[in-house]
């Protein structure tokens, strides 16, 4: 039986890329970057699935340069923002993507950012291989503390609470912010306020939201100003979250202690951008979900999505469920 023709934007991991190469007739990019715009629109063509990354924009363009045969687009990632989904939708084409399993593995590294953002391990990293250790010193970086520190989640999804239940453990106190979840559930000890309330009361605040038309900024000026002189902000949800230009004139200033990005916009961040020359601003290359075994169940996932998707049924992991109706 021939088997159905699918593009993979990039070799993702062995667990599912053999899966992959064994239901399918599949052309994966060789590339270690994205294909480009051109690349992509010619590499889809009479396809019938396609597995993507979030790396790639994957819009009506794409959608009809692949052609009316396509049956399914598995992104491997949680998030879908580089999807444009209702375009999908209104072909009947089912996306797919891979939450739950990529939960602890985000939330142990924002919590990670935090704690080193907060105690300035990477500029005492810095600062030892610059050869700037002479002696012990009784004010030598000193940062923030977190037992009875008040962390302020926007977002209380599968990754925000995964962080409220570590941040139990270091005996912070919890706040948070969702507009779709204002009760938290019985075994999480949080309490929903207003965002506001959320900037003015949090000693770290860790974003935890989907990039929408209602998030795109939402970190601006405005609420930046609202922060305490002492507050760390915490970004490994999508970099245009954060106004990148407020960000670096609130830093610079020391209007807050200290930023850490696992996402900017753009991704990457230029090298000659100004929150690369500031020490209380760190930044590291999207890798949030970036463990072995993580990815390993990531790649799995998306390949049983495109499978299903190939087979006609329904995707395991489906984040428009309405083409089914
Ligand atoms: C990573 O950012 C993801 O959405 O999986």
């Amino acid at each position: 039986m021939k088997k159905p023709k699918v593009f993979v934007t990039r070799a993702i991991p062995n667990r599912g890329l053999d899966l992959v190469l064994e239901f399918c007739d599949a052309d994966v990019w060789p590339g270690e970057l994205p294909p480009s715009r051109e690349e992509l629109l010619e590499r889809v063509r009479g396809v019938d699935g396609l597995v993507t990354l979030l790396t790639d924009r994957i819009d009506s363009e794409v959608m009809d340069a692949a052609g009316p045969q396509l049956k399914v687009i598995s992104n491997q990632a949680v998030g879908f923002d580089n999807i444009d989904v209702p375009a999908a939708t209104q072909r009947g084409l089912p996306v797919g993507n891979t939450p739950d399993v990529l939960t602890d593995a985000t939330a142990d590294f924002a919590f990670a950012l935090m704690m080193t953002a907060g105690r300035r391990i990477a500029e005492g990293e810095r600062y030892v291989r610059a050869g700037k250790w002479k002696t012990w010193s009784p004010s030598l970086l000193l940062g923030v503390d977190f037992k009875g520190a008040t962390l302020g989640l926007v977002g209380f999804g599968r990754i925000g609470k995964a962080m409220a239940r570590r941040a139990s453990g270091f005996d912070m106190r919890v706040i948070y912010y969702d507009p779709l979840e204002t009760r938290p559930p019985a075994e999480i000890k949080a309490t929903h306020v207003d965002l506001d309330t959320l900037f003015e009361e949090s000693d770290f605040i860790s974003l935890h939201t989907p990039l929408t038309a209602d998030t795109r900024h939402l970190i601006n000026a405005a609420h930046l100003a609202l922060m305490k002189p002492t507050a760390v902000l915490v970004n490994t949800s999508r970099g245009p979250v954060v106004d990148l230009d407020a960000l670096y004139e609130a830093l610079k200033a020391k209007r807050i202690f200290a930023a850490a990005l696992d996402v900017t916009e753009p991704e990457p961040l230029p090298m000659d951008h100004p929150l690369l020359t500031l020490d209380n601003a760190l930044i590291v290359p999207h890798i949030a979900s970036a463990s072995k075994t993580t990815r390993d169940k990531m790649a799995w996932m998306a390949a049983q999505n495109l499978i299903a998707g190939l087979k006609g049924e329904h995707l395991p992991n489906c984040v428009n469920p309405q083409v089914y109706k």
